[in-house]
């Protein structure tokens, strides 16, 4: 039983706005659970919160059933790794890894046993007899998890732990993550990250946080779900803009009519589109946003809708196309679309051009950036 549930919490520092508010989280047994947002949004207090490093302000935080509140952190059974690694500088790898379990006055055979057990699976064998310094930031890192590893937690924490890494390395590690998660199926894992193809890679629960212009949701959970939830069927504006690249593209619109199974809008510079979402609750005339992903849209003869667009930037990437274009004539007059056209896109700087949109791969949210539900999803 290592379920992490948070249960009204709120963190605040002095009289300052509250970091986090109303946070009611269940992070269940063995699962991954990765922390996401812009950087300030509360994602390493959250954390730290779990490992028994930051006070909380109000509400209850429990660990396989037991309040933590009050619960000093090496008493929560809980290993944390940081980005920063914070290693011993004047002790070896070995030294480095034992060090808690001499601490918690283990027998040494068993210590060995389980040093050496975590350097084979972190493949650090060959590197037990040097210190920090003679290792490579990848290395070094690992040192950090075979320390977290040796203690057997029930829970592990992460906060950034790849940042410090070049991208090549990123990649290799994250792998290595998903490994060690495979391995210790048992142990929940929480990790804070805002690369979000390390939250969409690891996740099986991603959980985001609000920040932005709206004061009153600030430290707020604005989604948590699976990556394709997110992804697919984003609760508001804010997890809409932030989970997938190239961004969401976003159009003003108006609604002209609604019923349980789409809505009809009218974009700005743009066309009539229906909408495959519950307009039931819509009123004519209300101010509206329509989202649709770079990578959903397609060639105007797949589509019933099309929008006419004028091209403005085209960027050739190999593999897909990226053209930035305009609906209003005149540049400025409208946020404009983001389109990912194919490799072998021929589109040029001022081409007129038809984008299809198909009515189940957009996307709708009211003028409180709230989502309406969608009556069909796009095909998996
Ligand atoms: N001791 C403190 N006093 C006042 N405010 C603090 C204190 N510690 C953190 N904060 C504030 O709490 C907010 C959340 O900080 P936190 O470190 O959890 O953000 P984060 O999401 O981990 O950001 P990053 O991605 O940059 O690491 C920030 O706005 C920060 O300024
Ligand atoms: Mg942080």
């Amino acid at each position: 039983m290592t379920a992490i549930v948070f249960k009204g919490v709120h963190k605040s520092y002095g009289d300052h706005p509250p970091v986090l508010r109303e946070v009611d989280l269940e992070i269940r047994d063995g699962e991954f659970c990765v922390f996401i947002g812009p950087s300030g949004c509360g994602k390493s207090t959250l954390l730290r919160m779990i490992a028994g490093l930051e006070e909380i302000s109000a509400g209850d935080l429990f660990i396989g059933g037991n309040r933590m509140n009050d619960v000093a952190p090496a008493k929560r059974g809980i290993a944390m790794v940081f980005q920063s690694y914070a290693l011993f500088p004047h002790l070896t790898v070995y030294e480095n890894m034992a060090f808690g379990l001499q601490l918690a006055k283990l027998p040494k055979e068993q210590i060995d046993t389980k040093v050496r057990e975590a350097a084979r699976v972190l493949q650090l064998e060959p590197y037990l007899m040097r210190k920090p310094k003679e290792l490579s930031g990848g290395q070094r890192q690992r040192v950090a998890i075979g320390r977290a590893i040796v203690r057997s937690p029930r829970a592990f924490l992460f906060d950034e732990p790849l940042s410090n890494l070049d991208a090549a390395l990123r990649v290799q590690t994250r792998i290595e993550i998903a490994r060690l998660h495979k391995r210790f199926a048992e142990a929940s894992m929480v990790y804070v990250t805002h690369d979000q193809i390390e939250a969409m890679t690891l996740a099986d629960k991603i959980v985001l946080l609000h920040t932005g212009d709206d004061v009153a949701k600030k430290g707020s959970l604005a989604h948590v779900g699976t990556p394709m939830e997110l992804f697919h069927r984003p609760r508001n504006l804010f997890t809409a803009g932030f989970i997938g690249s190239p961004k969401m593209n976003f159009l003003k619109a108006k609604v002209v009519r609604g019923d349980s199974q789409s809505a009809t809008v009218k974009v700005l510079c743009g066309p009539e589109l229906r909408v495959a979402v519950d307009g039931s609750r819509l009123t004519s005339g209300a101010d509206v946003t329509v989202g649709i992903r770079p990578d959903h849209i397609v060639g105007p003869d797949q589509s019933d809708q099309r929008m006419s667009c004028l091209v403005d930037i085209v960027e050739r990437l190999g593999t897909a196309t990226y053209l930035y274009t305009h609906l209003c004539d005149e540049p400025g007059a409208d946020a404009g679309m983001v389109a990912v056209a194919p490799g072998d896109s021929r589109a040029v700087s001022g081409d007129r051009i038809e984008l299809g949109l198909p009515s189940h791969a957009l996307h709708l949210f009211d003028a409180d950036g709230d989502a309406l539900m969608r009556t069909v999803d796009l095909p998996a």
